[in-house]
């Protein structure tokens, strides 16, 4: 949002929201003289019953997406909000859009969410995924428990599978009208915005699968990552791939492309790069993917730490 140290101490120093915020530069700047007026239009934005902040983590666009469709207020993307620790979010209305990893929440959501303090009276989750959810929600509401964050609706939402390393990308778009995309995010949206209260319940052998793989995982990703990525000679250094990294795991010289070992195993870069120029060893065939309803500059905007 690239807000300048003012602003942020005045929201906090008398806990304006961002748009109430906005308001009043806005109305200062007018050079509002009649303050029948400016109290009136102040009342109608102090009052948004809609207000809501939602907070997203997206690597090919599918969280975005659903993000945008739902976000009736603040969009804030969790890589960028993570340059700041120890902050207080406060909103009618709070919500987290994540995509499936290995059964669970991503690391960076993981990490996002034990940093920081929320404070809201109705809280949503949304986690997308390409195959099996398994236990990813039960995961969510488990880490937000210990950041005192009790969820008042979970939703699930099937989407293009992005992982590369176990899915053909084009066998992946064969399923999507079948998946209903559109049909299911409508009521996700309608749900929320009637500040809905339900929530996904999942049998035990979700928890136990999801248990066993967040175990597993460390080893897994310190095995896997990277270290099976390699860019070919296509590459023209365009540095797409080290703007779309929310670990600022990848640096572009004019020389060579370099993956630096911090790695969320995002697939990001390789199904980012313009020029096809990344893969991985054993890769399953060619084909990327990106969400079509968002642009490369909002997944650069969303992820970009250069
Ligand atoms: C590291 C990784 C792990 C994933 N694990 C799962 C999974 O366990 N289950 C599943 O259904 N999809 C899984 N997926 C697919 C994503 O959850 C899905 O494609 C998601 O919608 C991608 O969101 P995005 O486009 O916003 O990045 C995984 C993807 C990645 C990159
Ligand atoms: S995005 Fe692709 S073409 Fe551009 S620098 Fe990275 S690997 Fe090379
Ligand atoms: S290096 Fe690629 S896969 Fe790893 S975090 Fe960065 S964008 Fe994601």
């Amino acid at each position: 949002m690239g807000l300048c140290p003012t602003p942020c101490k005045l929201l906090k120093k008398f806990d304006l929201n961002f748009f109430e915020l906005e308001a009043l530069i806005y109305l200062e700047w007018c050079g509002a003289d009649n303050p029948m007026v400016l109290s009136l239009d102040l009342l109608i934005i102090f009052n948004r019953g809609d207000f809501m902040i939602t907070f997203y983590f997206t690597a090919t666009g599918n969280c975005l997406y659903v993000a945008k469709r739902i976000n009736q207020g603040e969009l804030i993307s969790i890589p960028q909000a993570l340059k700041k620790e120890n902050q207080t979010y406060k909103s009618e209305s709070i919500g987290f859009v994540f995509p499936c990893y290995g059964f669970g929440v991503p690391k960076i959501v993981q990490e996002f969410i034990s940093k920081n303090t929320f404070i809201s009276d109705y809280f949503f989750t949304v986690m997308t995924y390409g195959n099996i959810a398994s236990g990813g929600l039960g995961h969510m509401e488990k880490i937000c428990k210990q950041s005192n964050i009790t969820f008042n609706y979970t939703a699930e939402i099937l989407m293009v599978d992005n992982y590369l390393p176990v899915f053909k990308i084009e066998d992946q778009l064969a399923k999507e009208a079948s998946k209903k995309i559109e049909e299911n995010l409508e009521m996700i949206v309608q749900d929320i915005s009637q500040k809905s209260n339900k929530k996904v319940e999942k049998c035990g052998t979700h928890k136990v699968a999801t248990a066993v793989i967040k175990s597993a995982e460390s080893t897994f990703l310190k095995s896997y990552i990277d270290k099976k990525f390699y860019v070919n000679e296509s590459c023209n250094k365009c540095g797409t791939c080290a703007k779309v990294c929310p670990r600022k795991n990848i640096s572009v010289t004019a020389e060579k492309v370099t993956y630096l070992h911090n790695c969320e195993v995002c697939m990001a870069c390789i199904n980012l790069c313009p020029k096809n120029a990344i893969h991985l060893k054993n890769q399953r065939s060619e084909s990327r993917f990106k969400n079509q309803n968002v642009t490369l500059k909002e997944l650069i905007d969303a992820n970009n730490q250069l």
